[in-house]
């Protein structure tokens, strides 16, 4: 069903393209002003099509899982709720350019549905030197953890959307993290013999695999030079997806490692996004029509910190660098997890 899904995207990109040039949904690429290809109108938002092929094979693949039972159907339609809501909420903000402050508290509404639901752990393990201070081993953090939970699902779907400007980095960055999570969840099921903790990982994987294949597909449209841009319609649903992802698989702190690039971008941004110092419309780097290279600017992200540490490059040549500096947290995942198996 995944890979049906990539062959329909591929298809129904071209053709919703047109549809939204009709409607003057448009944008016009920064990182090419002064050159002709800066004076074309690239389609916008076309994470409509993605989102809704991915909720569709979401919903009918529900009826071919027949191990399901209902607690993880209630969790599953409650995830595929929060997608479709947040998939709505992009795509208005593509119409009429929502405010920031809205930005940020809409996701934690969109996510109320998975939280509502959520029938996994809420507890942590307490590392062994802290044990004795806390008096127990494992905390039962209740409604703090579900609120941290929330707050996890706001946080990817803006990290996402604030991680973007460049030619195939939004769909970029998301199908190297779907894929890291798709490996994750194959060799934990691998490696456990625990039913409950397989069909955590399970249902993760069904979650993912369509999200993945889709983006694929978007991202061969999305890649510089980019013939069709993503929209937040896009951003939105993909940073949801992956966050009800690592939620419903219960890894929602691996989770964090994996988007630790995003982290480090949100941090970064917190002085422009809370408006301690100026943010403009558009954090890109600046552009030169002579070269074809960027410079970074002095505005907290990090392809504009990327642009100022190693110096100027092409769209082409940053993006590649950003997506690979967000793959090494994968691997040390993974070294972590064999130091602790091999002592
Ligand atoms: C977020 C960022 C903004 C960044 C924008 C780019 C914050 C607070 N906001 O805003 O700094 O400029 O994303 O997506 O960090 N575009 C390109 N090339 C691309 C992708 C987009 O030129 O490869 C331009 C196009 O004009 C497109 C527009 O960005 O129409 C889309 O911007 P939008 O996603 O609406 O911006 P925000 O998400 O509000
Ligand atoms: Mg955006």
């Amino acid at each position: 069903m995944s890979i049906a899904g990539f062959v329909v995207s591929l298809r129904m990109i071209p053709v919703a393209a047109r549809y939204v040039l009709k409607r003057n949904m448009f944008g016009y690429d920064i990182n090419k002003k002064g050159t002709p290809q800066g004076n074309i109108k690239v389609p916008e938002s076309l994470g409509i099509v993605i989102g809704i092929v991915y909720l569709v094979i979401a919903i009918l693949f529900q009826h071919f899982n027949f191990t399901a039972d209902s607690n993880w159907l209630v969790e599953y339609n409650a995830a595929l709720a929060c997608i479709c809501f947040m998939t709505l909420l992009g795509f208005v903000d593509d119409v009429l350019d929502v405010p920031w402050r809205l930005k940020l508290v809409l996701p934690s509404f969109a996510a109320l549905p998975l939280l509502m639901a959520y029938a996994g752990h809420t507890s942590i393990i307490i590392p062994k030197p802290l044990i004795q201070y806390v008096g127990v081993a494992v905390l039962d953090l209740g409604w703090i953890y579900k609120l941290y939970m929330g707050m996890l699902a706001v946080f990817c779907t803006n990290s996402i959307n604030i991680h973007a400007g460049l030619n195939g980095l939004e769909a970029g960055q998301t199908v190297v993290i779907s894929a890291a999570i798709l490996i994750h969840n194959v060799m934990q099921i691998g490696a456990s013999s625990d039913l409950e903790y397989k069909q955590a990982h399970a249902f993760s994987i069904y979650l993912v695999l369509p999200l993945l294949t889709t983006s694929l597909a978007l991202l061969s449209y999305n890649w510089y030079p980019s013939s069709v841009f993503v929209g937040d319609t896009y951003t939105y649903f993909a940073g949801m997806a992956m966050a009800v992802v690592g939620i419903l698989g219960h890894f929602s702190e691996t989770l964090l490692l994996f988007f630790l690039p995003q982290v480090l971008n949100f941090l970064y941004s917190c002085p422009q996004l809370f408006k301690i110092i100026p943010c403009p419309r558009h954090r890109l780097p600046r552009f030169d029509p002579k070269t074809g290279l960027l410079t970074g600017t002095n505005d907290g992200t990090l392809v504009n910190l990327f642009l100022r540490l190693f110096g100027k490059c092409s769209e082409k040549s940053l993006c590649i660098r950003l997506l690979i500096f967000q793959v090494p947290y994968f691997v040390l995942r993974r070294l972590c997890h064999a130091s602790c198996v091999f002592g």
